[in-house]
Parts: C-alpha cells; sequence; structure tokens
C-alpha cells in the first residue's frame, strides 16, 4: 500500500475518531426524519437527479445479491428494485433510526424485501464472496476508507462490482474554497430550519472539514486500484465535488 494513503488515513482519524465514534450516530438519530428533505433543500433538488444517474450506472441481473453499506433510508435499495425487483437486497447500517425510515419508505413503495442489518460497516456481517453487487452512496467521508473498501471487496464474488458515490474534495482548490463556503453556509441553515440538536449543531465544522481532507476522484480511483480492484472507473461530476466510481473484484 502506497504510504501516502495510509498517512492520509492516519490523518483523518486522528482528526475525526471522536466525531465518529461518539457523534455521527446521534447525528443521524437526529436528522432520521428529515433527512431526505434536508438533502433535497440543500441541493435544490439535485440530490434526486444524482442519486438517479448513479442507479443508472449500477449493472444488476435477476437474482443477484446486492448490499448497500451505509445504507440509511434505503434510497439504493428502493432505486436498485425499481428497476430490478427480482433482487436479494441487503442494507447495512449503524443508525437504527435511519433504517426505521428506509423500511418505512421502502414499504411504502412495496417492497417489504430489504433485509436490514444494523451493525458498523467496519466490519461487516457476511461471509467472504457472497454478494455480486456492493453499492456505497454518501457516506465514505465519515468512514477508516482502507478498511472499509477493503472489507467491501471481502464480501464481493469474484467478478463482482463495486459501485461509489459520494462527495469528494475537488482536485481545484477554487471550486474546493467555493464549494466549502456552500456547505458551510448549507449545514448552518439546515439546522436552524430544521431545528437541529446538539450533536449535529457541534458537528456543523466537521461536515466541511471531513471534505478538505478527504480523496479528489482521481486519488480515490488509485486509491482502489491499490486496494487490488480492477478495472477501476471513476468520473468527475459537478466539478469534481461529486464523484462516481466503479470498480470489480477480479
Ligand atoms: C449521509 S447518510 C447516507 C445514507 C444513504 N447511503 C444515502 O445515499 O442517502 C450516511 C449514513 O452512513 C451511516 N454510517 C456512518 N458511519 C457508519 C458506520 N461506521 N457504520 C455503519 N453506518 C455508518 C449513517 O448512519 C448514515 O445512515
Amino acid at each position: 500500500m502506497n504510504s501516502s494513503y495510509v498517512l492520509k488515513e492516519t490523518v483523518r482519524e486522528s482528526a475525526f475518531e471522536s466525531v465518529w465514534a461518539n457523534d455521527i450516530n446521534d447525528v443521524f438519530a437526529d436528522v432520521a426524519p428529515y433527512y431526505d428533505r434536508a438533502n433535497f433543500f440543500a441541493t435544490l433538488g439535485l440530490i434526486d437527479r444524482l442519486r438517479v444517474r448513479f442507479v443508472s450506472t449500477i449493472d444488476v441481473r435477476p437474482k443477484q445479491k446486492v448490499l448497500d453499506v451505509c445504507a440509511g433510508t434505503n434510497a439504493i435499495g428502493i432505486g436498485l428494485l425499481e428497476k430490478q425487483p427480482d433482487l436479494e437486497v441487503h442494507a447495512a447500517d449503524r443508525s437504527a433510526p435511519m433504517q426505521e425510515v428506509g423500511r418505512t419508505r421502502a414499504q411504502r413503495l412495496g417492497f417489504n424485501n430489504i433485509k436490514s442489518h444494523i451493525c458498523d460497516v467496519h466490519r461487516l456481517p457476511f461471509p467472504d464472496n457472497h454478494f455480486d453487487v456492493v453499492t456505497l452512496q454518501w457516506a465514505t467521508r465519515h468512514l477508516r476508507v482502507i478498511d472499509v473498501v477493503s472489507e467491501i471487496k471481502r464480501v464481493l464474488k469474484p467478478g463482482g462490482y463495486f459501485y461509489h458515490c459520494d462527495m469528494l474534495r475537488p482536485a481545484n482548490k477554487l471550486v474546493e474554497n467555493i464549494y466549502c463556503l456552500y456547505l458551510t453556509a448549507c449545514v448552518s441553515t439546515i439546522a436552524r430550519a430544521f431545528g437541529s440538536n446538539e450533536a449535529a449543531k457541534k458537528c456543523r465544522r466537521y461536515f466541511v472539514d471531513a471534505i478538505r481532507l478527504f480523496y479528489s476522484v482521481e486519488e480515490l480511483s488509485r486509491l482502489l486500484t491499490e486496494l487490488g480492484y480492477s478495472d477501476v472507473y471513476g468520473r468527475s461530476v459537478l466539478a469534481g465535488t461529486v464523484g462516481f466510481h466503479k470498480a470489480r473484484k477480479p
């Protein structure tokens, strides 16, 4: 493993370990009932278009086993079942309140078969070589990337695909600065508009710092290759503020 990635992960972990261990779960417990509305509001509806675009890149066939990591309110599981109803979909997330909202949302749309696993995704409760497809959207900033992406590779079948989407650090410094200003304003406005709890207010700065210390599209592509994935394809969306990645387990 290239030492620059190990160093970056060490820096991220020492900067954020307290937030990851103590605050993030409280933030999502508070946010769960308004998570989807807040995202829609903060992105002026763009979030739904990005999700549709991301799901359109995911190739799923009947009977395949799919795992959505950090599934939250099941946006990806639902999107995949709408595309291909004959899937076995598993959702892994540490937040029971987020998964409860996701279960209700899925059932309202007639999908009663998303299997929920409440767990810390740094250790996935599945055997090796188990899934055809694993997805991870809007959450990697909150994780130890090398550990989780290696764990995803462990549970993927050989020839299976990992699809990733997250807010990334734009490679261009000017874009990064403008993006971080926008995020600061968004996080504060959402906290006021939706009456966020103390944990969410405390994390306002974290949400911006997590981007500043995160990976660009190119860096994440190289990291996936370093971790042993093949056919890695990274696409920059919205000037590198978002990245879509697809990678195959050899
Ligand atoms: C921003 S939400 C994204 C949810 C969903 N993937 C989506 O696209 O809307 C981040 C999710 O990651 C989950 N999460 C964060 N850290 C986690 C961890 N260590 N283990 C499991 N879930 C975690 C949170 O509970 C939350 O549901």
